[in-house]
C-alpha cells in the first residue's frame, strides 16, 4: 500500500499496475465474477491437476479431525471445504466463506453435489472483516486468496481473531521458486502460456495476465512468514510445495 505524493491519494497494487486503494475490492469482484465459470477447469490446465495435490497436502497438514470447527476464507469454488468437510464429519462444521457471489454459488452448488449439506455452510464476507464471533474454530484456511485481498493485515487478523487459542491458520499460496533455473523456467510458462490459455478456456486473457502479474507482486515465504507474526500469530513455519512454486504456511494462535 503507498501514497501517492502528489495527490495524497491511497493506492494499491493490481498486478502490475497501481490503482487506488478504494477500487481494488471492486476490480477483483470483476476478475472472479468473470473468471468462475471456467475457474476449476482452468486450475486443473495450469498446474496440469497439481493444485489438487497441494489441496490435499494443505489438508493434511491442517491437523483437523473429527469434530472440528473448520472456517475456509476466500474459498471461491469450494475444493478445499468439500476435503475438509469428509474430514471433520458429521460432528464437525465447515464454512465456506467468499466475498464474490458467483464464486460462492458455485462452490455451494459443489458442497451440494458432494453430499456435504449436512456439516457445511456458506458465508458471504469480506475476510478483511469477518463477521464471526471470536475464538471459534479450530482450523481456518485461505488457498490462493490472500494475494487478491486489498489489506492482507487487516485479513490475517481477522483470521486470528475468530480461531480458538491452539487453532491453526493454514495460508497457501503461490510464492517464490527456490531454484533460480526452475523460476526462469516458471516465469516463461507464466507469461506467455498462462495469458492465453484464459482467452482460449475463459475468453479473458486480462484475469489471468493479472493472476501472473499479482504472484509477482505477492510476498516470499519469509516476507509472508513475518507478515503473519507481526499480525498477532505465536508461531509460523511454511513448507514448500513443488520447489517453492507454492507455499503452504501453517500458524499457531496460543
Ligand atoms: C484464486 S481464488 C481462490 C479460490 C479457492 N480458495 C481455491 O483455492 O481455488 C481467490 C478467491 O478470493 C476471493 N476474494 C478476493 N478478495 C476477497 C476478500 N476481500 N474477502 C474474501 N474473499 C476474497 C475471490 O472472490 C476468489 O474467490
Amino acid at each position: 500500500m503507498q501514497s501517492s505524493g502528489f495527490s495524497e491519494e491511497l493506492t494499491t497494487d493490481f498486478g502490475y499496475k497501481t490503482i487506488p486503494l478504494a477500487e481494488k475490492t471492486a476490480q477483483m469482484d470483476a476478475v472472479f465474477r468473470s473468471v468462475a465459470e471456467k475457474y476449476d477447469l482452468m486450475n486443473d490446465l495450469m498446474s496440469l491437476g497439481v493444485h489438487r495435490l497441494w489441496k490435499r497436502l494443505t489438508v493434511a497438514l491442517s491437523q483437523a479431525r473429527l469434530g472440528d470447527k473448520v472456517l475456509d476464507v476466500a474459498g471461491g469454488t469450494g475444493d478445499l471445504a468439500e476435503l475438509f468437510s469428509k474430514l471433520v464429519g458429521q460432528k464437525g462444521k465447515v464454512t465456506l466463506s467468499d466475498i464474490n457471489t458467483v464464486m460462492l454459488q458455485r462452490g455451494r452448488d459443489r458442497l451440494i453435489d458432494a453430499g456435504c449439506t449436512d456439516n457445511c455452510q456458506v458465508l458471504q464476507a469480506n475476510a478483511e472483516a469477518l463477521p464471526l464471533m471470536d475464538d471459534q474454530f479450530d482450523c481456518v484456511s485461505i488457498a490462493f486468496g490472500l494475494r487478491n485481498i486489498t489489506n492482507k493485515m487487516l485479513a490475517l487478523q481477522s483470521m486470528y481473531r475468530v480461531l480458538k487459542p491452539g487453532g491453526r491458520l493454514l495460508v497457501l499460496e503461490f510464492s517464490k521458486p527456490v531454484l533460480a533455473p526452475l523460476r526462469a523456467l516458471y516465469d516463461c510458462y507464466s507469461f506467455s502460456v498462462i495469458p492465453k490459455l484464459g482467452q482460449r478456456i475463459a475468453n479473458d486473457a486480462a484475469s489471468y495476465q493479472y493472476l501472473v502479474e499479482s504472484i509477482r507482486r505477492h510476498p516470499d515465504q519469509e516476507s509472508l512468514k513475518l507478515l503473519v507474526l507481526s499480525a498477532g500469530f505465536d508461531q509460523c513455519e511454511y513448507h514448500n510445495f513443488s520447489g517453492g512454486i507454492v507455499a503452504l504456511h501453517r500458524a499457531w494462535k496460543f
